[in-house]
């Protein structure tokens, strides 16, 4: 990155959430439209001058680490803490609310927080779409439309995603459960799978774009809509796309399979997969939480609206 960060002798902090895709992973790196959702958990940087150090969990301090170096942040002078609720590394957008918490402690200015994340998931995972990180730095949904590889080229380009959609309705309103479960591979593996599916089974893959296309904007619709019951059958729908392309792993399974028992109206897993995260849209009063736990969740975020 071309910006050299200068520390000045004060501290800072830095905060953003995750966010959870609710259709349209993967698919959306080959130019499919995708939508996300901003997540209740969050991740914060601290930032202060002194003798240099990194602290928070492995994964944290290793994703903090190379930012800076990515930014040119002179570590020897400043120490870096991570801190939060959203777990990093499990398909909620955790590197990229890294990124953006990371971009506000440093002082980025919010119009070019985006871009900064952007950036920096270019370093992480080489491919990104550019939808966590407009999810992350808005704290609303984000629809992103489908994309040529022209448009590819000028987001590489503009550092962002061109053309995504701000919908606004509020994050807290959507009766959306998320659990997770740890990870088998990392975004990288997973993407890298993928390319490698549709480069042995183009035409199959061409099939299961026009399924995820048709999802993104039914999806879109009853999210706006609030037609919980048809964007669960989304759900089921695009999680079968996953499972085919071997993303889908027991553990995250067996998460769907509970909450879809326990009367969920969809569920599907979200993110890049090989275990992470998974969602689940259930009637607004029904609590998931125990199935989620007989199903060994490690992590529950439940819907953030009054039934919390
Ligand atoms: C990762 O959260 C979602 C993927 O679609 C990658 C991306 O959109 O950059 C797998």
């Amino acid at each position: 990155m071309e910006r050299r960060f200068e520390w000045p002798a004060r501290e800072s902090l830095g905060e953003a959430s995750g966010k959870a895709i609710l259709v349209g992973e993967h698919f959306v790196v080959h130019g499919a439209p995708a939508l996300a959702i901003p997540v209740s958990a969050r991740v914060s940087v601290r930032i202060r001058t002194g003798a240099g150090g990194v602290s928070g969990t492995p994964v944290a301090t290793a994703g903090l680490t190379a930012m800076c170096e990515a930014v040119g942040l002179d570590r020897g002078a400043v120490d870096l803490s991570v801190e939060g609720d959203l777990p990093l590394g499990a398909g909620l957008g955790g590197s990229a609310a890294l990124a953006a918490a990371f971009g506000r402690a440093l002082g980025v200015e919010a119009s070019g927080l985006a871009a900064f994340v952007h950036r920096l998931e270019r370093i992480a995972h080489g491919r990104p779409s550019g939808l966590d990180g407009m999810t992350v730095t808005s704290g609303l949904p984000i629809c992103l439309p489908s994309r040529t590889s022209t448009d590819e080229a000028r987001e590489a380009e503009v550092g962002r995603a061109v053309d995504a959609e701000v919908l606004h309705i509020r994050p807290e309103d959507v009766p959306l459960w998320v659990a997770v479960v740890p990870r088998t591979g990392s975004t990288k593996e997973a993407v890298a799978q993928v390319g490698a599916w549709r480069e042995r089974s183009p035409r199959d893959f061409e099939a299961l774009m026009g399924k995820a296309t048709g999802e993104a904007w039914a999806a879109r619709e009853a999210l706006c809509g609030g037609h919980w019951h048809e964007l669960g059958a989304i759900f089921d729908s695009a999680h079968a796309s996953l499972d085919s392309l071997g993303l889908v792993t027991p553990p995250v399974q067996a998460l769907v399979d509970a909450a879809r028992a326990a009367g969920a109206y969809g569920a599907k897993m979200s993110g890049a997969g090989l275990g992470g995260a998974m969602i689940a849209i259930a009637p607004e009063g029904l609590d998931l939480g125990l199935a989620l736990r007989q199903a060994r969740a490690m992590q529950i975020l439940p819907p953030r609206g009054p039934r919390k």
